[in-house]
């Protein structure tokens, strides 16, 4: 195999209360990647299509991850990398995550698959650094392993997976504006408060132990998000009325998508998912600002082969 051709997922990351540890994978969102050996040797970006992204290999993310892989094996090939980018960078749910991951499963395929998803992991990590300014794994997890995933530590790097209960679904509203994960970083206090953090880790792991047992009424008592969630909400426009809203039209939970502006929530059904979108639809109509809105099972495997 020289060419390989692949969907890369969006996905969301922190879950309400898991920041920087918990995430899930989209179905039907992502992007498209075409990677191809070549004879020349090194990582060459040759398209990009629908946004202004760099091709220098060292400013692009999922060159940055690709070169890291790279280096680690030294292979006798070169790739080339063409990049159908259908997550808008700066939108919550995970598009540098998306190319990042991307680049590296497409090469370990083409080669012959040496490495295992947490190496996988750990070389897209430096794409997300790029773009993040900061080391984070929890949408690069759950796009390559897929399904719903807990990065138990980043040094050294442990991915958790955890079940998906079969009748999960995401609605997530996406505002057409742009937020930088950097700056939605830079907002959050450094402390927090121990009444607060023993409010999140409960949850945390009520949410982990609703998702093993399928246990729908602990998962929403779970999705609950006490110390991000206050200081990022006033970046969202008409965030607390999203939320009144999906909660209203049946969702388990509802939160920001990662770092934003995405907001997602989480159905029992394909039906409540639906009514879910349809009354968010209806809010945010009325606000003059443009958006997207998707409703997507839980996607299991993550990255596909086209
Ligand atoms: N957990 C990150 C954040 C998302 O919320 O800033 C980007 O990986």
């Amino acid at each position: 195999m020289d060419e390989i051709k692949i969907f890369s997922p969006a996905t969301v990351a922190n879950v309400a209360c898991g920041f920087d540890v918990l995430g899930f994978c989209l179905d039907n969102v992502g992007d498209e990647m075409l990677i191809r050996k070549t004879n020349k040797k090194g990582i060459f970006i040759t398209k990009i299509e629908n946004f202004d992204l760099p091709f220098e290999t060292k400013l692009n993310v999922a060159g940055v991850s690709a070169l890291a892989m790279y280096e680690a094996l030294n292979p006798v090939c070169g790739f080339e990398i063409e990049i159908y980018k259908n997550i808008k960078p700066g939108s919550g749910i995970g598009s540098s995550a998306a190319s990042a991951a991307g680049s590296v499963f497409a090469m370990n395929e083409l080669l012959g698959r040496p490495l295992n998803s947490t190496e996988l992991t750990q070389f897209a990590i430096k794409g997300e650094a790029l773009a993040n300014g900061c080391d984070v794994a929890d949408n690069v997890a759950a796009a390559l392993f897929g399904g719903f995933t807990l990065v138990k530590s980043l040094r050294p790097l442990e991915i958790l997976q955890i079940p998906t209960p079969k009748h999960l679904f995401a609605t997530i509203i996406h505002p057409q504006i742009e937020i930088k994960t950097s700056e939605s970083r830079a907002i959050l206090p450094k402390q927090v408060k121990l009444e607060d953090a023993v409010i999140q880790w409960a949850n945390v792991g009520s949410l982990v132990h609703a998702l093993h047992t399928s246990d729908y009424s602990l998962l929403q008592k779970s999705l609950h998000d006490v110390i991000v969630e206050p200081h990022r909400k006033s970046l969202i426009p008409h965030y607390d009325k999203i939320k009144e809203h999906a909660l209203n039209a049946g969702a388990l939970g509802t939160s920001i998508a990662g770092s934003g502006p995405s907001v997602f929530s989480l159905s029992k059904g394909l039906e409540t998912a639906n009514k879910v979108r349809d009354a968010i639809k209806k809010l945010y109509a009325k606000t003059g600002i443009e958006f997207e809105i998707h409703v997507s099972k839980i996607n299991t495997q993550g990255i596909k082969i086209r």
